[in-house]
C-alpha cells in the first residue's frame, strides 16, 4: 500500500521546541535536553505522520515520549502535530533510530519502545534492512529498564512470525503477551495512521508485547 503526499506544515508553527535533528543532539544523553519534567521515557521508532506520538502523550502526561523518524518530512509533520497540541511531554528526533540506540541511549534508561508497522522491505535481498533484526533487538534489550516493554505491531504476517522467532533467539524477554483489540470511538481513534488504514481496509493486524526480565 503506497503512501500519500504529505500536506504542507504551516510555516507559522514554531517547531524548535518539538523537533531535533539527530546530528545536533548533545554528545552526552540528557533527557532534560528534550523535556522539562523528569519522567519515565518511552520511544517510538518510525513515527510516520505522528498519530501515536501526538495522542498517547496527551493521554499519559506523567510520561515522556520521544519519536524517532528517519524521513525528514514525516519527522517535521509529526512534530507539527505535537506542536499544535502544545504537548510538554512529546518530542521528535529527525534521524535514523539505529545509531541513536547504538551510540546515544544509555543502558537501562527507557521504560518502553514502540514499533508500529515498520517498513517490511519485501524483497529478499533487502530483508537485512528490517528494523526487527538481531542487532537492533539487542540494543532495545540493552536500553530497556528491567520490566521495560516492547510494543510491536505489523500487518505483515511473515514479518511478524519472523520477528517472534528472532526475538526468541536474540533476547530473553517475557512474552509475547496478547494485545486486546479496541473498537475505535472516532475516525482517528487508532494507535497509528497505519493501523487506521489497515483496519479500514479490513487487513489483519498482528500485535505483540514483550517485557524485559
Ligand atoms: C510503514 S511506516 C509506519 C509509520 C507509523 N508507525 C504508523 O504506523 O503509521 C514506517 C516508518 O518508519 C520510518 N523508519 C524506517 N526506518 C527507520 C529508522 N531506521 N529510524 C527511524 N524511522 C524509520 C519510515 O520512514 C516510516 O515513516
Amino acid at each position: 500500500m503506497g503512501r500519500r503526499a504529505l500536506r504542507q506544515v504551516d510555516p507559522r508553527i514554531d517547531l524548535s521546541p518539538y523537533l531535533h535533528l539527530a546530528q545536533q543532539l548533545p554528545a552526552a544523553w540528557d533527557s532534560g535536553f528534550f523535556f522539562d519534567q523528569s519522567a519515565p521515557l518511552e520511544i517510538e521508532v518510525g513515527s510516520g505522520k505522528g498519530l501515536f506520538i501526538s495522542t498517547e502523550p496527551a493521554a499519559r502526561p506523567d510520561r515522556n515520549f520521544l519519536g524517532i523518524e528517519i524521513a525528514a518530512g514525516y519527522a517535521k509533520y509529526a512534530a507539527a502535530r505535537i506542536a499544535r497540541r502544545g504537548l510538554h511531554n512529546a518530542r521528535m528526533i529527525s534521524g535514523d533510530a539505529a545509531p541513536i540506540f547504538r551510540e546515544r541511549l544509555p543502558s537501562s534508561s527507557i521504560a518502553a519502545v514502540h514499533i508500529y508497522f515498520p517498513d517490511p522491505w519485501w524483497k529478499k535481498r533487502h530483508r537485512k534492512r528490517r528494523i526487527m533484526r538481531p542487532d537492533f533487538l539487542q540494543q532495545i534489550d540493552r536500553v530497556l529498564q528491567p520490566a521495560g516493554r516492547l510494543h510491536f505491531w505489523t500487518d505483515v504476517q511473515e514479518y511478524f512470525e519472523e520477528s517472534m522467532q528472532t526475538i526468541a533467539e536474540s533476547v530473553r524477554w517475557h512474552g509475547p503477551f496478547p494485545v486486546p483489540i479496541r473498537q475505535p470511538s472516532h475516525d482517528l481513534d487508532y494507535r497509528t495512521h497505519f493501523e487506521r488504514r489497515m483496519r479500514l481496509h479490513s487487513h489483519l493486524v498482528y500485535r505483540a508485547e514483550f517485557q524485559k526480565s
